[in-house]
């Protein structure tokens, strides 16, 4: 919309301030969507610390109860519970809150809670607060925020856990004549080993080897024991960068891994795993996708900073910059499959 252009002499009559300020107001308005936005983190953060929205999935609770069992006055607890039901937390019968029932599972005690995971958000919104030192290098990223999800720590967060299995079987749906031709495989980053767990088990004829960094085999060691001792699965620490290997391999993995480094590092790991396969042999990329301006989807953009804030310089790269940079060796073949992230499949020249 326009900015109306007061007439000349009459800049303070109440009838141009009344219109520029409805202008302005709407501007207003929604800068203060975005700035705001803190308050449904802290709401969510707050409730979860203090058990409520754990308690709430066993039972129903009045004001009073809550106000007791998390300890808060009655007062606090009435705000509270009805800040959480208008943003659609909780529901409201008879003075009684529960948390809704899409939400339950995800609160029970148990494997599956993303307790742990929601408060992983806290660090983050802690570090997020700080971007414009860190952007300037006056401040940095904590360690453990840029390495939240290595060391096998992925297990501690069933939330993320669980859409890396969906999209991973989304993934394997899309890539079956690869995962069932070939016999030797190698997954790059793939330390929490779902990947190659499934692969396992939907090719007899597979091998696959893991190349992660010093510490990130833990979850997988435990989860997929009998694999490794039966030779199906090996484990090999090293770094994507700088990983060079003889085997040859029929089909060359990497999920998630290239938007954690920057421009230069990227290139390195493709040429990585290029170099990895043998002739005629496959490699798969997945990614968040995102558009050639940067923008689309806007949870992709965000996204990008996220990794920029973690690991200084790198970003989620554009579907086509993956491209290319696959496309600086020689290749026969080259797909992209918009699934729930985008799949890069390319064949290296026979
Ligand atoms: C974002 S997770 C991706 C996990 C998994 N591939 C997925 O799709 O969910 C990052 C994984 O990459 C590993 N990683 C990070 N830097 C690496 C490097 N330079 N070389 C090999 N693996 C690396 C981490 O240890 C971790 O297991």
């Amino acid at each position: 919309m326009n900015l109306v252009t007061p007439r000349p002499g009459s800049d303070a009559s109440p009838t141009n301030q009344q219109c520029r300020d409805e202008i302005l107001g709407e501007a207003w308005r929604e800068l203060i969507g975005h700035i705001t936005g803190f308050r449904r983190t802290a709401l969510l953060l707050a409730a979860t610390e203090l058990g409520l929205l754990q308690l709430l999935t066993e039972r129903s609770a009045s004001a009073a109860a809550v106000s007791e069992s998390v300890g808060v006055s009655i007062r606090a607890a009435d705000i509270f519970l009805k800040a959480l039901t208008a943003i659609g937390l909780l529901s409201l019968e008879d003075g009684q809150y529960r948390l809704k029932a899409s939400f339950r599972a995800l609160f029970e005690p148990g494997p599956q809670s993303v307790v742990p995971n929601i408060m992983l958000y806290k660090t983050e919104v802690e570090v997020w607060f700080r971007m414009s030192g860190i952007m300037r290098g006056t401040d940095s990223s904590p360690i453990h925020y840029s390495r939240e999800l290595f060391d096998s720590r992925l297990r501690l967060y069933s939330g993320i856990e669980m859409l890396n299995r969906l999209h991973a079987e989304r993934v394997l749906q899309e890539i079956e004549p690869q995962v069932t031709s070939a016999t030797r495989i190698l997954d790059m980053g793939g330390g929490e080993g779902y990947y190659a767990g499934r692969i396992l088990a939907l090719n007899q004829n597979a091998n696959v080897t893991i190349l992660d960094l010093e510490g990130g085999f833990e979850a997988c060691r435990e989860r997929h024991e009998h694999l490794i001792e039966a030779g199906r699965l090996v484990l090999e620490v090293g770094d994507a960068r700088t990983y060079s290997t003889v085997r040859g391999y029929d089909l060359v993995m990497m999920h998630e891994l290239l938007e954690m480094f920057d421009a230069e590092e990227k290139g390195q790991i493709v040429a990585s795993a290029m170099a990895a396969l043998r002739p005629g042999g496959w490699l798969v990329i997945t990614k968040f996708r995102l558009s050639d301006d940067g923008l689309d989807p806007a949870s992709s953009a965000l996204f990008s900073m996220r990794m920029w804030m973690k690991f200084r310089e790198a970003y989620l790269e554009s579907d086509s910059e993956t491209e290319d940079l696959v496309k600086q060796h020689p290749i026969s073949d080259l797909r992209r499959i918009n699934s729930s992230k985008t799949i890069i499949v390319a064949q290296k020249a026979g």
